[in-house]
């Protein structure tokens, strides 16, 4: 009987030194273990044996039992152990390749200066409001002391939608009849109003037939032209530095009376003279002016009671001098191969 055992042993230690895989391992252990297997027939011999002999008999299946679950468990183990190495260098990660660079996007720069001039003027305690784009004659120009037939129309050529009453807004000037109207002259009011304008000029390098302006209107008690002159300086220095002066230029607005060029002394040159300032050493930024007494009247506020100021910037124009954007079709392309001049990317 030992030496049937010990055979048993010796084929179940050869077998399994052969094997180096799960199945197969599964397949050698039913063979020895199983219901059917070798080992687990050898007790089915216990009952031709006398009580002495059953004795000695069970230890010794006991111990080949014990003996080849471990053998199997062993080998169990090691085979674990190569699969979890074979898949551990088969998908070994080498951290020290460069990896791919992901272009990131940015937002769009008139978008990044209306929102930063939005910061600036909340701050200041204004309110940003927004008008429609389709807009009524009324609103864009008779109220604003633009009559029809006025020459300051010509400037402001847009586009109309179905009669001469309903156009595309060349200005972001009508928000302030419109905050106006709304206010019915009872309140003070102090806003900025950022928004896309329209204009039937052929697109080129400086021109757009759609571009973008950012409209301010304050109105209170006793407010003068020194008030813009101070608000103008703190945006011109928000933008351009601290370094920057700002100087009123006269000039003629339907809406305003004075009516001003806002210029910022050249942030490029420090006021030499270079081709950005166009050797004059001043940059015209907006327009503004006190609003015209007319305009307050047209929208309920009594000009012997309060004055206001208003100003408008094309937001375009401030962001290609900011940053030295050449072509202002740059904005509304949306190519990142078209935007070789910014100097930020
Ligand atoms: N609306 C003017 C334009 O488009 C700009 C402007 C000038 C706005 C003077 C104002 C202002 O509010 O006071 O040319």
């Amino acid at each position: 009987m030992n030496e049937k055992v010990e055979t048993l042993k010796k084929e179940l230690k050869e077998k399994l030194e052969k094997i180096s895989s799960l199945a197969e391992l599964g397949a050698v252990k039913a063979e020895f273990l199983g219901k059917k297997g070798k080992i687990t027939e050898l007790s089915s011999m216990i009952k031709d044996l006398s009580p002495m002999e059953k004795k000695d008999f069970g230890k010794l299946l006991n111990e080949i039992k014990t003996f080849a679950e471990d053998l199997v468990q062993e080998k169990q183990e090691l085979i674990e152990t190569m699969i979890m190495n074979d898949k551990l260098e088969s998908e070994r990660i080498d951290v020290t390749l460069p990896g791919t660079t992901i272009k990131c996007g940015s937002p769009n720069m008139l978008e990044g200066m209306i929102e930063d001039l939005e910061e600036l003027f909340l701050n200041m305690g204004y309110d940003v409001v927004e008008g429609p784009e389709v807009e009524k004659d009324l609103y864009n120009f008779e109220l604003l002391n633009l009559p029809k037939g006025h020459p300051a129309r010509d400037a402001q050529d847009t586009f109309y939608l179905k009669d001469d009453e309903l156009l595309l807004r060349s200005q972001t000037s009508p928000v302030q009849i419109r905050t106006m109207l709304a206010n019915e002259g009872k309140s003070h009011i102090r806003i900025i109003c950022p928004g896309k304008t329209y204009r039937r000029d052929d697109d080129d390098a400086t021109h757009s037939h759609q571009f973008t302006q950012m409209e301010g209107l304050l109105i209170d008690e006793g407010i003068s032209l020194a008030d813009l002159k101070g608000t103008f300086d703190v945006i011109a220095k928000h933008l351009f530095g601290q370094d920057v002066e700002t100087r009123f230029r006269s000039s003629f607005y339907p809406f305003t009376e004075p009516s001003v060029e806002l210029d910022v002394s050249c942030f490029n040159c420090g006021n030499k003279g270079c081709s950005i300032c166009k050797n004059t050493g001043w940059i015209t930024v907006g327009g503004a002016g006190m609003v015209h007494p007319k305009v307050l009247a047209n929208c309920g506020y009594d000009p012997e009671k309060v004055s206001g100021f208003a100003f408008g910037f094309g937001v375009e124009r401030l962001a290609m001098l900011k940053y030295g954007v050449t072509d202002v079709r740059t904005f509304y392309l949306n190519d990142l191969r078209n935007n070789s001049d910014r100097k930020d990317v």
